[in-house]
């Protein structure tokens, strides 16, 4: 029987091309997100694929998402889903930003945890959880939240990662943590990339090649490595004084001119 793997928020972007860099690997695929159309489409092209649409924003969501998939022994779970603001914290919409919070952090940890426990039982499997090059500096100025989401993912991915290697399972757990990629992201956060970005294609690639060599950060971009790193050496104010200025050059001409 093939091996299943689950990916969340598969209807576009970095999910989808995940999804095919799976199905390419010879996974039967289980595709989740809102837009029941998008996944259909996407299915048609895949070998063997379930389709499932739910709302990972609600827990009740979250759960009859395992609940429907608990029995098909999935050994690959991709947390993807999520999306970004942009914006002067005070001026984002509070719903958006809980939204996102529902999404982007209690929607991999409900997952994370329901799934982890399988894995373990089974003692094999991977989790991938795609954070953001954002979860790993101190904040991200104008994009506050999301900012703070994805620091959420990177550290709780690390923990249980460390956790696994302490209990000697054969289980893996890693974070994605792209820069920019070329998706729907931007329109949805309502920005405009300064810089340039990596496809989905590229960046699903790394991220799959970096889940099954077991590595706990995958970061695409190799420069974006290096700066990472030297990010960690400097002055916290410095880095954030810098991120600001970055997400500034992503204001679109329709976002707020306060930016
Ligand atoms: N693009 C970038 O520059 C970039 C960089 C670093 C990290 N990331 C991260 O990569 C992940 C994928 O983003 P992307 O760039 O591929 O953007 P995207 O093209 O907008 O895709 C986002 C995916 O998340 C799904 N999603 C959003 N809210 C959902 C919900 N409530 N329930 C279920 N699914 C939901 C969307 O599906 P539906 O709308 O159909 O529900 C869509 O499939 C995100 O976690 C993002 O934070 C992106």
């Amino acid at each position: 029987m093939a091996r299943t793997a689950l990916v969340t928020g598969a209807s576009s972007g970095i999910g989808r091309e995940i999804a095919k860099e799976l199905d390419k690997r010879g996974f039967r695929l289980i595709l989740a997100a809102r837009r029941a159309d998008r996944l259909e489409e996407l299915a048609a092209q895949l070998n063997d694929t379930r389709v499932i649409t739910c709302d990972l924003s609600r827990e009740d969501e979250c759960r009859r998402l395992y609940d429907e998939v608990k029995n098909e022994k999935v050994t690959v779970l991709v947390n993807n889903a999520g999306f970004g603001k942009l914006g002067r914290f005070e001026q984002i919409p509070l719903e958006d930003e809980l939204r996102m919070i529902d999404t982007n952090v209690r929607a991999v940890h409900i997952l994370t945890k329901l799934f982890l426990r399988d894995l373990i039982e089974e003692d094999r499997g991977y989790i991938l959880n795609v954070a953001s090059s954002a979860g790993l500096m101190p904040g991200g100025p104008l994009m506050a939240a999301y900012y703070a989401t994805k620091a959420y993912v990177t550290s709780l991915t690390s923990s249980i990662y460390e956790e696994l290697k302490m209990a000697d399972s054969r289980v893996k757990i890693s974070a994605l943590c792209p820069g920019p990629v070329d998706t729907e992201f931007n329109r949805v956060a309502n920005a405009d990339f300064g810089v340039k970005a990596i496809t989905p294609e590229y960046c699903a690639k790394c991220g799959v090649e970096g889940m099954f060599a077991g590595k706990l950060i995958i970061i695409p971009e190799r420069g974006l490595d290096i700066a990472s790193k030297a990010a960690q050496l400097a002055p916290r104010r410095m880095i954030l004084a810098v991120t600001g200025q970055l997400q500034s050059a992503k204001k679109k001409e329709d976002n707020d001119a306060s930016l």
